[in-house]
């Protein structure tokens, strides 16, 4: 098959053009250049944020489109300007428009459309999504729009996955910090079993708006797992909601945050989603201990003394320990 990837140069789009390569297919890369392709793959350079942006790719038919854009704008061009069998889109759980319910479906009320063609930050990445969904769905081709849930695994630049494991790695006292909500529901999906099944949705031209991400987790035994891939000893230290709020200590990404969790209970179901129809279309997740025991190889692997871009860091963990020793947190 003949595959269009928009991107390809960052983390999934890129896994998703090597397990392509891998299972024989030809991969073009349409993206600025920024960042090398997979080997094997071919990039064609341009920009989506111009009109014409996509003509070097324009001319051709392909077997399927894979788009990773959260640009309105550069999603409905290509929807406008590209010629293809099957075109997927990777989504978002952001899109729902509201988080207070657990595993929810596809079916689910969605946040309204962004107006406009750009979104101008991140505060509006669930309706720019929204935006980009329904101009996928409403073009020519059969479409798949996959929501994806966090996504974990080798190459987390965010940190959020690799934090866990990392932190039980290296702890700077015989405990480590923990959010108190030990029945918190956590998911995530590795990168590479995303790719693998955005893949054959593209080899089966498989249509449909999908929910993707791994099994519902108490916190309590992701974290279990994240101090069992990483053979430590370290004790949990739970701090509540309260307390680490008070200590400037947020949830879910960032600096000065712990990732996972989210303490708002209005979000209480984000991480997680009901995912029966894309199982039922393929999706197969590897164990927990899988994805985090390679995120924490590549976690090691950073440059010593590169800043994390989410969890705690040493001085923020021990700051915490000492706010939190000798009383309940
Ligand atoms: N991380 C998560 O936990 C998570 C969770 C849910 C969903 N998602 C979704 O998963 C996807 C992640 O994709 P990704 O890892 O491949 O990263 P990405 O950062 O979304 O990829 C950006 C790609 O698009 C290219 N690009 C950006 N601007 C461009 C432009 N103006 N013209 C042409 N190409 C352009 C970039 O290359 P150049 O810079 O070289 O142009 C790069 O190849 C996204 O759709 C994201 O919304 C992520």
């Amino acid at each position: 098959m003949r595959l269009l990837v928009l991107g390809g140069t960052a983390w999934l789009g890129r896994t998703v053009a090597e397990e392509a390569l891998r299972r024989g297919h030809e991969v073009t890369c349409f993206a600025r250049g920024t960042a090398p392709v997979a080997e094997g793959a071919e990039l064609v350079r341009g920009d989506r944020d111009d009109d014409d942006g996509l003509a070097p790719v324009a001319g051709e038919r392909w077997d399927a489109v894979v788009d990773v854009s959260r640009q309105p704008g550069q999603v409905r061009r290509a929807v406008r300007d590209l010629s293809s069998e099957h075109h997927v889109f990777v989504s978002t759980g952001n899109v729902y428009a509201a988080f207070d319910t657990v595993e929810q479906s596809e079916d689910a009320a969605l946040r309204a459309p962004l107006e406009g063609e750009v979104m101008a930050d991140m505060e509006t990445y669930g309706e720019a999504k929204v935006a980009c969904e329904r101009a996928v769905l409403g073009g020519s081709a059969p479409a798949a729009v996959i929501r994806s849930g966090l996504i974990g695994g080798p190459g987390d630049w965010s940190g959020r996955t690799g934090y866990w494991p990392w932190r039980f790695a290296h702890p700077v006292a015989e405990e480590v910090v923990v959010p108190d909500d030990p029945d918190f529901p956590t998911a995530l999906i590795d990168v590479r079993d995303l790719s693998a099944w955005i893949v054959t949705l593209v080899e089966e031209r498989a249509p449909g708006v999908f929910n993707a991400t791994g099994p519902t987790t108490r916190l309590e035994d992701a974290l279990a797992t994240a101090a069992a891939v990483a053979g430590s000893g370290a004790r949990p230290r739970p701090v509540s909601r309260e307390r680490l709020a008070e200590l400037g200590i947020d949830g879910w990404m960032g600096p000065a945050s712990l990732p996972l969790w989210i303490g708002d209970p209005d979000w209480r179901g984000f991480a997680t989603m009901d995912t029966t129809r894309a199982r039922a279309a393929g999706l197969v997740t590897r164990p927990l201990r899988e994805t985090l025991a390679d995120a924490l190889a590549f976690e090691e692997q950073r440059p010593a003394g590169e800043e994390r871009r989410a969890g705690l860091s040493d001085d923020d963990e021990r700051r915490v320990l000492a706010a939190t020793s000798g009383r309940a947190g």
